[in-house]
């Protein structure tokens, strides 16, 4: 007995020891600005505009067109995104370059003659893509508060473009993987149907071409001029609706973010036509009262506080929202305290609520598969956080090669059929059903994040369905646990949302124990579906004024700054 005791002993004090001596993880540690994406190229080319005297927004522009050439997985510009700023001196803001719905969609577009939703025509192919937005957005963003020629934003991808990208050991695989949707999306053989290896170089003249004449004629070239009508005649021989019309009718807006209040952080993040800002929102103030700090990260108590208040946001976001400029969303009170309040009543720590009896809430309307994210803070204290995407993995796999880019699949977006499920299992109703150009219902969540009224992190990420609560838990990995960002970036993620009614973990990051306790509650534990749970990228401002970057190991995400 005595010697068990005494090999106890010796192991908690080497566990005690372990855990005092192990250094902390912090990402890049940088003194005047730092960029993180998902690709180290990417990230270079915003950090150089920086040094060259560029601001945040600068190299958002630019960012966003590197993201295309070195990323076509998410990085676009055939697709859309939103950007969620806050200037130095604190005015704060969002841009929505989100699609639309072509002019000639209609609400059963994606349905047979049973009604019934059919596979594949939202997400695969021509008849999946709606108005791109992503360079209406960059050319925005860079007139209202960008600060170098335009010349310095699109040169250094229309160079790297020419020069090529390095295929990464996760993009062999990812090409290898989507290859036999790329012969069934395109007619005719793509660049990417070759059996490309880490260390090939990948070079995109179609695309440098199509930037360089963007270069030359400004925007209207992609919207109004050559481009638009190559990229039209292209969709259409490929069986789709979109028209001249569309594009010359696309433009962004300015929106207001959502904003509200956690502890001593104020979260700034985006609005509709995204669910992220109200859902983020609606969470963390159902969480607030909890204290998550004494449950322990990842506990089984922290998991069912933040479950619950999952499942109950995801039922209101699948019945409530959708693009502002089509529907009423009787946003503030969402997000009000009351009505939150009131949202967790029926929650216990002794037994898991079930999805089948979380509704939506009841709110009197008043009348009247691949992205990507980029953090970004400058050398003058501006703080950008942007979200982009194609929605699935390289997008609708439709390809034009004539100007060198994937066009995105986001009409998968809409709400096809109400209650039918999407790709990312998300069900929607009327209030994102699909009407002429309407933006469909989104859940990137680019955010921004101040402490006692300064700048404290910038934060966002890929990930579908499960976008919000990465975003969420990497808030709450640093907040409440305490966590560096690059630790808070790293650490193990869960999701719940609110259908199907399971709690998805990543693969062999739990234990055992846990997954049997929360099982014991009623919990449904997903261990399989869930490959990557988010792929963050952020930005924390430390005590010093430092800055740190936390880049997913899960990706080939790169921090870079100086
Ligand atoms: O806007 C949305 O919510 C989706 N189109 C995002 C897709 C996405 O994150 C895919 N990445 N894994």
């Amino acid at each position: 007995m005595k010697k068990i005791l005494f090999v106890l002993l010796l192991f908690i004090t080497y566990v005690s020891c372990k855990n005092t001596i192990e250094p902390r993880k912090t990402g890049l540690i940088t003194k005047n600005a730092m960029v993180v994406s998902a690709r180290s190229e990417a990230s270079e080319i915003g950090s150089n505009i920086l040094k060259k005297d560029g601001n945040a927004f600068d190299a958002m522009a630019a960012m966003q067109l590197a993201l295309a050439v070195a990323y076509p997985y998410a990085g676009n510009i055939g697709g859309g995104g939103f950007m969620v700023y806050r200037k130095s001196n604190g005015d704060i803001g969002a841009l929505d370059y989100r699609e639309k719905a072509p002019l000639a969609a209609t609400k059963d577009m994606y349905l047979d003659e049973n009604g019934d939703v059919i596979p594949e025509k939202s997400t695969l192919g021509a008849m999946a893509i709606g108005v791109p937005g992503s360079l209406a957005g960059i050319f925005a963003v860079h007139e209202k508060f960008g600060s170098l020629p335009i010349e310095d934003i699109i040169k250094p991808s229309i160079d790297l473009a020419y020069k090529g990208v390095i295929v990464t050991q996760k993009q062999e695989a990812r090409i290898k993987k989507y290859q036999p949707y790329f012969l069934k999306a395109n007619k005719d053989s793509i660049l990417f149907d070759k059996a490309w290896k880490m260390g090939d170089t990948i070079k995109y003249p179609a695309l440098a071409n199509t930037l360089e004449r963007i270069l030359d004629h400004g925007v209207n070239e992609f919207y109004k001029g050559g481009t638009a009508k190559r990229l039209v005649k292209f969709i259409q021989e490929n069986g789709g609706v979109l028209t001249e019309e569309d594009l010359a009718k696309y433009e962004v807006k300015w929106r207001k973010p959502v904003t509200f209040k956690y502890d001593d952080l104020k979260i700034i993040s985006m609005s509709p036509p995204s669910s992220g800002g109200i859902c983020l929102a609606q969470i963390m103030t159902m969480i607030e009262p909890y204290d998550l700090n004494k449950f322990g990260h990842n506990s089984v108590k922290s998991i069912q506080v933040i479950t619950e208040a999952e499942r109950r946001a995801y039922a209101d976001r699948s019945f409530y929202l959708g693009d502002p400029d089509f529907v009423n969303i009787p946003g503030d009170t969402l997000i009000s305290k009351s009505y939150l309040k009131d949202r967790m009543i029926d929650f216990s720590f002794k037994k898991a609520t079930l999805s089948s009896d979380v509704s939506h809430g009841d709110v009197q309307v008043v009348e009247s598969d691949e992205t990507t994210h980029y953090s970004i803070v400058d050398q003058f204290g501006n703080a950008v956080s942007v979200t982009t995407t194609i929605n699935g993995a390289y997008g609708s796999k439709l390809y034009c090669s004539d100007l060198g880019f994937f066009l995105n699949n986001e009409m998968d977006d809409f709400s096809s059929k109400p209650g039918v499920p999407n790709m990312f299992g998300l069900i929607g109703a009327v209030a994102n059903s699909i009407v002429p150009e309407k933006r469909m219902l989104s859940t990137m969540t680019p955010t921004i994040v101040e402490k006692n009224g300064k700048l404290f992190m910038v934060v966002g990420t890929p990930g579908g369905s499960t976008i919000i609560t990465s975003v969420l838990q990497t808030i709450l990995n640093v907040h409440e646990y305490n966590m560096t960002m690059q630790e808070a970036v790293n650490a193990p993620r869960f999701h719940h949302q609110w259908l199907p009614d399971e709690i998805r973990i990543e693969p062999n990051l739990f234990d055992d124990t846990l997954i049997f306790q929360l099982e014991k509650l009623g919990y449904s534990i997903n261990e399989k579906d869930s490959p990557v749970i988010g792929k963050v990228d952020g930005i924390l401002v430390l005590d010093d004024e430092l800055l740190e970057g936390g880049a997913d190991y899960r990706g080939d995400d790169t921090a870079v700054g100086f």
